[in-house]
């Protein structure tokens, strides 16, 4: 049974003519499958890799470069939330809120809750400084966080 569903398949495809070579779709294919599967197993590099006529080698060292991505043995959770810890948000209380989501989720950052819901993630400054300390809950900022419970709350969905 193939790795990427049809629908992946569909977007990889649809993306290609949109960019110069087919290694340039590297990157947005590793993000469809990311989105999709929370991870990208090794069976998706090889998959992405035939597609776009590189070898998997090629894809996994983009994947790896940028940090972001999920191994399978190291899946994200339904939603990834993001806490900031760059310099306007320190200073304005984003270590004192990442423990607190530590305490809370019961969990350090880059693990996953018990029930598999939230991972916590540090980021370093997700270009909201002026809404400090700020959070990002999946793609969406949340500004001057101090309601941690109403956070947790959103992200369990
Ligand atoms: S320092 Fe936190 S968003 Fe910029």
């Amino acid at each position: 049974m193939p790795a990427l569903s049809d629908e992946i398949r569909a977007k990889i495809l649809a993306y290609i003519p949109r960019y110069p070579s087919k290694q340039a779709v590297t990157l947005p294919a590793l993000h469809f499958v990311h989105d999709a599967m929370r991870c990208v197993s090794y069976e998706a590099i090889r998959e992405i890799a035939e597609m776009l006529d590189l070898s998997p080698a090629q894809v996994h060292d983009t994947m790896t470069f940028y940090q972001f991505f999920r191994e399978k043995n190291a899946p994200l959770g339904k939603t990834r939330l993001w806490v900031c810890r760059s310099l306007a948000c320190s200073l304005r209380g984003g270590e004192d809120l990442l423990e607190t989501f530590c305490q809370k989720l019961h969990v350090q950052p880059g693990g996953t809750t018990a029930d598999g819901k939230i991972t916590l993630e540090f980021a370093e400054c997700l270009g909201a400084c002026e809404g400090a300390p700020a959070v990002m809950v999946n793609d969406e900022h949340r500004h001057c966080v101090s309601d941690v419970d109403a956070v947790i709350r959103e992200a369990q969905g």
